[in-house]
């Protein structure tokens, strides 16, 4: 696929339902009484891989629209023995080994070959200790869950900053005999406590950790998903690098823990107005407005990564064209996720003109406020790294040529459509 160079984009637009709260309204459905009915429902390649998962499990989710969706829950123990195939969905395969820890029965979980290589010790040690039989593969997938019928509440904080190890923890936490708590010094995105909440579950939060009590019942009714900031960020990152921009993005999820690129956006020199605040279903929404500006440098730490750990690669593409040397530190996670992410953005930004330099745990980037040459970018298998090659080719001078562009469809089917409807050449 070759993505041209843009004048700028213009327009109004919505983005598909948020990937993180789709798998979570499938995964927490499926444990509660009766209907859950999801509006708004994200559906792509990896929340696809959750519906399938959870009917192989036993649990009836009927295709009512494309974005929207009733799950018949089954209660909290009541999922069937199997074997899952979670295709690239690292969310589904952390959270649903959490989910299964606690019933009866044994599972395997697999996947492709880029999650089969992805770290999954992380979600086995705390299971463990919560009395879980989990087996990974040599710490990764495939992985064997047999269901425990005791298992016990823990207290845990995990190595590295994660909402999936949180979460799946989180979940075991409701078939366990007492509290649950998982401590997380810098905050991770809260969808599932949220959620749980919504559910009826007894869900304690304090600055630094949240505690589930083992639950009853749960019931959710109803979900409405918000748009995905991690969707919106290409189209919100190419305007603000294309000069004459003016877009606007509705009905978008802003959890606070999610939208980190809204204040590096702001520092680095764009103008962002966020509108029509409110909330739906536990969760922020509202309308982004994204200007360019002339773009400046930034410093980035760990403290700030998780709130924006997706859009990483989007950051480095807009240091490129901002004066001065921005550095992104404490970001080694970016190496364990769909692909080595940090090398992903250096080969591919580099051969286009930009001047980055991989560090252990992010980049080094020294920008300067003009386009990029173009030329070509290697996805990789990662949807990410494809949709950062399209928006590297509107800010261009010659366009960039998309190796593997597909895999955009892991998290955005018509991400490409979406981008053209507002992009004047
Ligand atoms: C996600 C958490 C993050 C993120 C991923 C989705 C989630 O992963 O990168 O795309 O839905 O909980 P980590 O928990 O590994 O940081």
């Amino acid at each position: 696929m070759r993505i041209e160079p843009a004048a700028s984009l213009v327009g109004h637009v919505v983005v598909p339902g948020d990937k993180s709260i789709s798998h979570r309204a499938l995964l927490i459905g499926s444990l509660c009484e009766g209907e859950t009915k999801v509006d708004g429902f994200g559906r792509s390649g990896d929340t696809q891989a959750t519906v399938e998962a959870v009917r192989t499990l036993g649990v009836e989710v009927e295709d009512v629209a494309d974005d929207e969706l009733v799950v018949h829950g089954v209660g909290l123990r009541a999922l069937r023995a199997g074997s899952v195939d979670c295709a690239n969905a690292g969310t589904l395969m952390r959270l649903l080994t959490g989910v299964l820890a606690g019933q009866e029965g044994e599972f395997v979980l697999g996947g492709d070959e880029s999650l089969s290589s992805r770290p999954m010790e992380r979600v086995a040690v705390p299971l463990r200790r919560m009395g879980a039989d989990v087996e990974t593969t040599g710490g990764h997938a495939p992985l064997t869950v047999r269901g425990s019928g005791d298992l016990h509440g823990i207290e845990f904080e995990p190595e590295t900053a994660s909402a999936q190890v949180k979460s799946a923890v989180l979940l075991a936490g409701l078939n366990a005999e007492g509290p649950t708590t998982v401590v997380e010094r810098v905050p991770t995105r809260d969808h599932t406590e949220l959620m749980l909440e919504a559910a009826g579950a007894r869900v304690r939060r304090s600055a630094i950790s949240v505690t589930v009590a083992p639950a009853g019942a749960l019931q959710l009714g109803e979900v409405a998903v918000p748009g995905d900031f991690s969707s919106a960020a290409p189209l919100l990152v190419a305007a603000a690098l294309v000069p004459g921009s003016d877009l606007t993005i509705h009905d978008l999820g802003v959890n606070a823990r999610r939208t980190g690129l809204l204040a590096v956006l702001e520092r680095m020199g764009a103008r962002v107005s966020v509108f029509d605040r409110r909330r739906e279903a536990g969760e922020p929404v509202a309308s982004v407005q994204i200007q360019p500006g002339e773009l400046v440098a930034t410093e980035i730490g760990a403290d700030e990564v998780p709130g924006l750990v997706d859009e990483l690669p989007l950051v480095a593409l807009l240091a490129s064209h901002a004066r001065g040397e921005t550095r992104v530190t404490g970001a080694r996670e970016l190496r364990v996720k769909e692909t080595d992410r940090i090398e992903a953005v250096t080969d591919g930004l580099r051969p286009l003109g930009a001047r980055i330099h991989s560090r252990d745990d992010g980049w080094t980037v020294t920008g300067v406020p003009a386009r990029l040459r173009g030329g070509r970018v290697d996805a990789r298998g990662d949807h990410r790294i494809a949709m950062l090659g399209a928006v590297a080719g509107l800010a261009s001078r010659e366009g960039v040529a998309i190796e593997g562009a597909d895999t955009a469809a892991i998290s955005f089917p018509g991400f490409y459509e979406l981008l053209e409807s507002v992009t004047r050449r």
